[in-house]
């Protein structure tokens, strides 16, 4: 496809033409306008089941008295997909018992693929407003412990909410620039790192995530994210895993992290545990990275019909 033809997409559909640009080279012209198809359609909402207070059957039949359409999701065991929404799902008594969160199908692989267990020392560095401390703290059962980190005193606020809300017991908040974690001397045996970034997965929902960000913006999110990597490795057990994982499209935010996490740190790749979404992108410039590079895992508007995601599970390496 020439530029010239990037442009008239970019044109059609609102976005910055950098970044139709880039897909185009990406992913082919093909699957690009398959995507920007996509992203005009509104996501069908999902919600996470929060087990600390109620199954997942008597939720759905809860919902479904109220009028909602609830199918579960099939690799989701907590997942569910709501069909048909009579009135909004955060203004439900379940919603403000703490039943569940709003998370994205995508986002509740992050959980999954950490796996933390009852006993473990978790630490949640890009934590608020808290929806994957919640699934963290659900499949502990409320025991070990998870340290949750922001930068940010606002959305800490909201963190704290939603954990009380849902009845979550094991966690501390801690208002602090992740990027100096490994100063805090506190071995984990498990990290989320659900980095901040530019978001141009959620474009469904915010389809203002078109042309607000430039190409600079990825640039500075990378260093940003490259820093935060390093911060969660170096404060890890070894053995400890840790997941990556962000709501952006732009490979330098994804794969790129994980290749310079390869390539300087002492990890190594690991598969998620559930099979779905594609292989990460493999682009000539992590060739030696290659063939590790299809165990990260990309979600796509266009093919999964998700939010556009990226998760990448690292274990530290004995040295
Ligand atoms: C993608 S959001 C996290 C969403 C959260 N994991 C959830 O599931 O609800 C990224 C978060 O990173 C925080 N953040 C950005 N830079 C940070 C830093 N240097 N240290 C700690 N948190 C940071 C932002 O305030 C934002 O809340």
């Amino acid at each position: 496809v020439s530029e010239a033809r990037a442009r008239e997409f970019a044109a059609q559909y609102g976005y910055a033409e950098y970044m139709v640009e880039r897909y185009v080279q990406f992913i082919g012209a093909r699957d690009t306008i398959q995507l920007l198809k996509a992203n005009e359609k509104p996501l069908v909402p999902t919600i996470q089941v929060n087990t600390l207070q109620i199954h997942r059957e008597s939720l759905q039949k809860r919902l479904e008295e109220k009028g909602f359409g609830v199918e579960p999701i099939p690799y989701l065991l907590n997942g569910l997909q709501i069909e048909r929404t009579p009135f909004s799902l955060g203004a439900t008594t379940e919603y403000l018992l703490g039943y569940y969160t709003l998370q994205g199908a995508a986002s509740m692989i992050v959980g999954e693929s950490l796996d933390p267990q009852s006993g473990e020392r978790v630490v949640d560095l890009c934590a608020a407003p808290g929806m994957k401390t919640i699934q963290l703290a659900q499949k502990m059962q409320n025991q070990g412990s998870i340290l949750a980190i922001d930068i940010s005193t606002r959305r800490l606020r909201a963190l704290e909410a939603n954990l009380a809300r849902c009845g979550v017991k094991n966690v501390v908040g801690i208002q602090f620039d992740a990027r100096q974690f490994s100063q805090l001397k506190y071995p984990a045996d498990k990290i989320l790192l659900d980095a901040p970034c530019t978001g141009s997965g959620i474009i469904r929902k915010d389809p203002r995530r078109k042309w607000s960000r430039r190409l600079t913006d990825i640039r500075q999110m990378s260093r940003i994210q490259k820093q935060l990597i390093q911060a969660g490795i170096e404060g890890l057990r070894e053995d400890g895993l840790l997941v990556y994982s962000t709501c952006s499209l732009e490979p330098e935010e994804n794969e790129a992290i994980i290749a310079y996490a390869l390539a300087t740190f002492p990890v190594e790749l690991v598969e998620p545990p559930i099979q779905m979404g594609d292989p990460g992108l493999m682009l000539t410039k992590w060739d030696d990275q290659q063939r590790e590079m299809k165990k990260t895992r990309r979600f796509w508007p266009h093919l999964h019909d998700t939010e556009g995601f990226f998760i990448g599970v690292l274990r530290k390496c004995a040295r």
